[in-house]
């Protein structure tokens, strides 16, 4: 860890109160890095503060990244207790079922503040930090979705994730010479709450051999960034699908997905 900093500089997780949030909290622990973890759910940031805390130091702030502000106010609650960032794991992130013109705008613009907005200024907020520790991480979690053609529902869901991928391609780049490695991690269908809060849990027809484990994501996506891998998918499976599909010509790739979402996600 950094010299330049009076405490050890910090591994900062959002979204870490469930999840693959928490997954990735609990490697970065084993890996004996100190946390900040956040996500709105202050009780259950806690309990796994408690839970991580034998092994190191964790500290939990709340935070709703859907407010405009949160992003900065996260930032100086960090400065004010007097702790530095060295990695950075943008996790926080959700679904919003149904089709476009289904939901008010409001939700909308919630879900793109906390999918995109919050994650370039967290980022562009905490880069000179992380480019001052000279080993600086940055593991953006977007998903398989990014890579495949979009699906019918959750219509904002792929391009925003597919952000991610872009924006990471191009901090990797900027930041290399400070030895910042940045990663985008894009895993399938992966057991968490995640389906329970877009609701869609008893509607999903997913192979049970497509489902991935939470920490085998979360570890994966935190040793591809400490590797230096730009794109990190999670699981053989899918990265033979990755493989199989990226070549395909663009119609046929949009056919076989309107095909297979309404297969495996049907809309109501
Ligand atoms: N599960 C999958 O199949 C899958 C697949 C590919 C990618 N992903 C991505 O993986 C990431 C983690 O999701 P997960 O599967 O672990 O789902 P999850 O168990 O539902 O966890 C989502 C996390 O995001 C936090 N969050 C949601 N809205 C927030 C807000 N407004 N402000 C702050 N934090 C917020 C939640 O905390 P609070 O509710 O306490 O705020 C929670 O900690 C997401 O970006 C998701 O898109 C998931």
């Amino acid at each position: 860890m950094h010299a330049a900093h009076p405490t050890p500089a910090r591994a900062l997780v959002t979204g870490a109160s469930s999840g693959i949030g928490a997954e990735i909290a609990r490697e970065y622990a084993r890996r004996g890095v100190p946390l900040i973890v956040t996500a709105r759910r202050l009780d259950r940031l806690q309990a796994l503060a408690g839970e991580l805390r034998p092994r190191v130091p964790v500290e939990a702030i709340a935070a709703d990244l859907a407010a405009p502000g949160a992003a900065a106010g996260l930032v100086e609650a960090i400065a004010a207790r007097g702790l530095a960032v060295r990695a950075l794991a943008n996790n926080a992130g959700y679904g919003v079922p149904g089709r476009y013109p289904e939901r008010d705008w409001p939700t909308h613009a919630a879900f793109l503040q906390v999918m995109v907005a919050a994650v370039a200024e967290l980022t562009w907020r905490l880069l000179p930090q992380l480019r001052a520790a000279g080993d600086g991480r940055i593991l953006n979690v977007a998903s398989f979705a990014a890579l495949m053609p979009a699906a019918d529902g959750q219509t904002l869901y792929a391009p925003a994730k597919s952000f991610l991928v872009k924006f990471t391609e191009a901090l990797a780049l900027e930041n290399a010479d400070a030895g910042v490695h940045a990663t985008v991690l894009c895993p399938g269908f992966t057991r968490s709450e995640f389906h329970d809060v877009t609701g869609t849990r008893a509607r999903m027809r997913v192979p049970p051999r497509m489902w991935l484990d939470a920490a085998e994501v979360a570890r994966y996506g935190v040793e591809a960034c400490e590797r230096g891998r730009v794109l990190a998918i999670p699981g053989w499976r899918y990265r033979a699908l990755y493989a199989a599909t990226r070549h395909l010509p663009h119609r046929l790739a949009l056919a076989l997905m309107a095909r297979n979402s309404q297969r495996i996600r049907p809309l109501d």
